[in-house]
């Protein structure tokens, strides 16, 4: 099974950026656990800022791919685009927030993406990458 976690903006100063709602720990130590957690499944990983690349990553894996992992950042809540793309490709797309938008301020309660994606999984920390793969794991059966 083949498995893309995409991240997108800001996600690279995860360790470092506002540590009390997104925790102390870098994606690229936590990427390391979660490949060792589910040795069966062929990872990779993808960061951008950039809005396209996010959605030319989405276009190449998604027509081959077992599924996605996409926690679109910001993104989530303006990008009409990235929601075509994930419905204009065949692989199901986990969305997948850190800290649990529900409880923050209303502009982030709103997903653009939520409506095309399999599920929305947020509010674990990133223990909801891992809960996203295991939803992914399950939906394939
Ligand atoms: C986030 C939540 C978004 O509202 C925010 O813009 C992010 C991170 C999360 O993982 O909790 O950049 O997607």
């Amino acid at each position: 099974m083949k498995i893309l976690i995409l991240n997108g903006p800001n996600l690279n100063l995860l360790g470092k950026r506002e540590p009390g709602i997104y925790g102390a720990r870098g994606f690229e130590d936590y990427f390391a656990e979660l490949c060792g957690r589910f040795p069966e499944v062929e990872f990779e990983y993808f960061q951008s800022n950039v809005e396209g690349e996010l959605i030319n990553k989405i276009h190449e894996v998604g027509f081959s791919w077992d599924g996605i992992v996409l926690n679109a950042g910001a993104y989530t809540h303006t990008s009409v685009a990235l929601q075509d793309a994930i419905r204009g490709v065949n692989t199901p797309v986990v969305e997948v927030h850190i800290s649990n938008v529900h409880a923050r301020e209303e502009f982030r309660h709103r997903s653009l993406i939520s409506c095309a994606c399999l599920g929305v999984i947020c509010g674990f920390g990133l223990d909801s990458y891992r809960l996203a793969v295991e939803a992914l794991i399950a939906h394939k059966g």
